[in-house]
């Protein structure tokens, strides 16, 4: 591991050549205690990554030119430097998604015997698994998420979640007793930015587990995964038609939610697409999950172990910047520990290391796009004008790419934008609490419910939360923590429908008796 304080390595490495006296002289220095942490640069190999200088629409089983002749530049947000040019697809080219699909699915797979559908999706898991160093490298290049996380977290999750339901593909008359499940046909799925290759992999593998076909768009700002698993998909045999990726903006997401020849919509992204899909579908027969949004309430007891706590605190909302639905943006400490918890958390913020996505030692990457290094920036002058008292650590930023300190804002209230909107970045507010029933009372009072935490020794007050939060996931003295079999999803305006586990095959079926 390359993490030594310089002035103490670089003598030792050159021993041949130093002579007794200035090794004695150097190790005697006392480096102060900010230098000793500074890790030395370790950035992760580009070399074994080959990207197209253009990539087109994956239609059919062959990747084709958009219909309006035009490519969009895709950047990577830690430099501002242009990677690829991706196609901007458009209405007729979700059309001739569609059609494929459709005739994929009638032809062959709709047809297919469970446990063929099954061969083919443990070869993209295993191929996944051969080609992940390049997957994660790309992710983080496109993304700004530290390799760290791509590395450890997306792409492995990934491949776990094709595992897990090639292992359904054959028993899905287990998963549902008594009743009979049934493909649907066509499903459109709509992906963010935050999870880009894992979004793509909750939902294909259900989908192509239970006999459906796709078609699946990537968010604009990060589309390289995707593509790459389409490439991935094509290399692994999987027939023309089952799988097709249209790559583009708004538009052609909001093409495929109206396109009559889809039976299910499956979309993760912001509360207010998600509702615009809500109203876009509604008197078709369409069906539809949603997970959107989130602002989970974080719960620290004055029973909790505080060093684990505070990690599982930084853990959930600083890294991945914070880009992450059930990002743990709102924490409750209990009253009488909450000095403590305060003060052991700006200690781990001044060690966090900002910077370069792609180095090995980075805990906060960069900021997925300016849009959203906008959107954070000004919530941050909104958290100040209300009033709330704001800390961030001294830490120099890179010169370009966009990046962000982590941020604590303490002396919140309910009544706060900042409490009560997503913000999506690495920014916290924090409030206190006396009593249980109080905690409840606050963290519930919120338009969404996507997830929450809870730091305590105590099993039944863990057993008491779980019960009354309004949020579909609740991690207990732990934080972030996702498995395919595993389902997540929302209550109230973070959407409905569960994706993961065998919650996450109910979607892609109609039961028949
Ligand atoms: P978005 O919801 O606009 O984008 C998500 C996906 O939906 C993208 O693929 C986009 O092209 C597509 N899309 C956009 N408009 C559409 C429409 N009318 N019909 C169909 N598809 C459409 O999210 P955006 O603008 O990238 O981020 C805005 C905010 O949304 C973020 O700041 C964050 O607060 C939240 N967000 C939440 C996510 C989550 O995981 N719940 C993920 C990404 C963003
Ligand atoms: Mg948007």
């Amino acid at each position: 591991m390359a993490i030594a304080k310089k002035k103490v390595t670089k003598p030792i490495a050159k021993k041949s050549v130093v002579t007794t006296k200035k090794v004695s002289a150097q190790k005697t220095e006392n480096p102060s205690s900010d230098d000793f942490w500074k890790y030395a640069p370790a950035p992760e190999s580009k070399d074994h990554v080959t990207l197209k200088e253009k990539y087109d629409l994956y239609i059919g089983g062959k990747f084709v030119k958009p219909n309006s002749g035009k490519y969009y530049e895709t950047i990577n947000p830690a430099s501002g430097e242009v990677i690829a040019k991706i196609a901007d697809g458009n209405e007729k080219d979700i059309h001739l998604a569609v059609t494929a699909a459709r005739k994929a699915y009638d032809q062959h797979w709709g047809k297919l015997p469970g446990k063929e559908r099954a061969k083919y999706i443990f070869r993209i898991a295993r191929m996944m698994q051969e080609r992940a160093r390049e997957f994660a490298v790309i992710e983080t290049m496109n993304g700004g998420k530290p390799i760290r996380e791509s590395r450890d977290i997306d792409i492995p999750l990934a491949a776990n979640h094709f595992f897990y339901y090639a292992g359904w593909a054959d028993k899905l008359d287990y998963a549902f007793p008594n009743a009979k499940p049934k493909s649907l046909g066509v499903a459109g799925q709509i992906i963010p930015w935050n999870f880009p290759l894992l979004m793509a992999a909750w939902k294909l593998a259900p989908a192509l587990a239970t006999g459906n076909t796709v078609v699946l768009k990537p968010a604009e700002s990060t589309p390289l995964t995707a593509l790459k698993l389409a490439e991935l998909i094509h290399d692994a045999g999987v027939p023309e038609g089952v799988v097709n990726i249209v790559t583009g903006f708004g538009p052609a997401g909001a093409s495929l939610v109206n396109h009559p020849g889809i039976d299910k919509i499956a979309f993760t992204g912001s509360t207010p697409v998600g509702k615009y899909i809500q109203k876009a579908i509604a008197g078709t027969p369409k069906k539809a999950t949603l997970e959107l949004g989130g602002k989970a309430a974080h719960i620290i007891f004055d029973d909790a172990p505080i060093d684990q706590a505070v990690e599982g605190i930084v853990n959930g909302i600083f890294f991945n910047q914070g880009h992450v639905c059930c990002a743990g943006s709102r924490l409750f400490i209990q009253e009488n520990v909450a000095e403590l918890v305060i003060r052991k958390l700006k200690q781990r913020m001044k060690t966090l290391i900002v910077g370069d996505p792609m180095d090995k030692n980075t805990d906060i990457g960069a900021i997925n796009s300016k849009e959203q290094m906008d959107k954070i920036n000004q919530y941050i002058k909104i958290g100040i004008k209300e009033g709330a008292e704001i800390y961030q650590p001294e830490c120099a930023l890179p010169a370009k790419g966009f990046f962000c300190k982590p941020t604590l804002f303490l002396h919140t209230s309910q009544s706060h934008r900042i409490v009560q909107e997503e913000i999506f970045g690495p920014v916290l507010a924090v409030q206190t609490f006396r009593t249980l029933e109080e905690v409840i009372e606050k963290a519930n009072n919120i338009p969404y419910g996507l997830s929450a935490g809870v730091w305590t020794d105590k099993g039944s007050k863990i057993f008491n939360l779980t019960t009354q939060l309004r949020a579909g996931v609740v991690w207990a003295n732990t934080y972030n923590k996702f498995d395919p079999a595993s389902p997540f999803g929302g209550y109230k305006e973070s959407g409905f429908g569960r994706e993961g586990g065998l919650h996450g095959l109910y979607p892609y079926v109609s039961l028949q008796s």
